[in-house]
């Protein structure tokens, strides 16, 4: 399998084919999202929450993402992969943006960076990195790292005004140079609206069937993450359940000693060796 490009993903959005995009944040489940043909991956600031165990993805630092992002890139090496900047790693100047992206991009060798939010502010940060040559994914709606300000995790978009404020950002981001926009949480009218408009692949997680592909986060998808689960979700299957009977299989048996089986799991010593061991043994009783 040949890893996609930007070229690819503006083939496919001509051709009407979808995008398909999932999370992910370890080697293990890259592998396993590059064996199923995915398209692209996004490490997620939600690496906070789903795999670092913090309420909100604030606490999570640029450290955090390349180390993912590294695991994650030797996982699929033939998969186009997103890295999420973090709360604070480009918020305060051009200048430490740019830097933040290009570290993204040398130390975990992510093919694009993602960065949240529409205000003119976002949007100076995104010409900055599109004008180094980084390929760079807008995400508005909503956006996490503003979940203080949208009084938590909640729908954008729901009234006319919102709506057009969403498209308004979406066109400036793309007049800054981003190569893609990832749309959240929005009603699928607003997602349909916003596709329409743009020359740039439209990505949507929770935004309608109209978007050019589909994110969902992994761990939602296949029943792994159980702390909340959005009205967007889908799940595919029930690793959760997997992973519990495994581990209390476990449990059980060592605990009653059937693990293990000594015919089995256990190596072996020639007949030889073990009479001789069984001898100096004896000596030193
Ligand atoms: O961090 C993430 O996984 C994201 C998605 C929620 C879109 O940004």
């Amino acid at each position: 399998m040949m890893k996609k490009s930007i070229i690819n993903f503006r083939e496919m959005v001509e051709k009407k084919e979808k995008i398909v995009y999932i999370t992910g944040y370890d080697y293990l489940t890259a592998k396993y999202e590059e064996r199923a043909g995915v398209d692209m991956i996004l490490v997620g600031d939600s690496l906070g929450m789903v795999t670092l165990g913090h309420e909100t993805t604030y606490p999570v630092t640029m450290e955090d993402m390349i180390s993912h992002s590294s695991a994650v890139r030797r996982g699929a090496p033939n998969t186009f992969i997103i890295g999420d900047m973090p709360y604070m790693s480009y918020q305060i100047s051009d200048e430490e943006a740019v830097f933040n992206a290009g570290r993204f991009t040398k130390e975990s060798l992510v093919d694009a960076i993602k960065l949240e939010g529409g205000t003119d502010s976002v949007v100076a940060r995104i010409k900055a990195i599109a004008d180094i040559g980084i390929l760079v994914m807008g995400h508005i709606g909503l956006t996490p790292q503003f979940a203080a300000q949208m009084g938590g995790y909640k729908a954008q978009g729901k009234s006319a005004g919102a709506a057009m404020e969403l498209l308004r950002q979406a066109l400036a981001i793309e007049a800054a140079g981003a190569a893609f926009i990832l749309v959240e949480g929005v009603p699928a009218v607003v997602g349909k609206a916003i596709t329409e408009r743009l020359s740039i692949p439209v990505l949507g997680i929770g935004a309608g069937s109209f978007t050019d592909g589909q994110l969902l986060i992994y761990a939602d998808m296949v029943g792994y993450y159980d702390d909340f689960t959005p009205k967007f979700v889908k799940k595919y299957a029930n690793v959760g359940a997997e992973l519990l009977k495994g581990f209390t299989g476990f449990c059980e048996e060592v605990r009653n000693g059937s693990f293990p089986d000594d015919a089995v799991h256990t190596y072996v010593i020639a007949d030889k060796e073990a009479a001789d061991l069984e001898k100096l043994l004896a000596e030193i009783k």
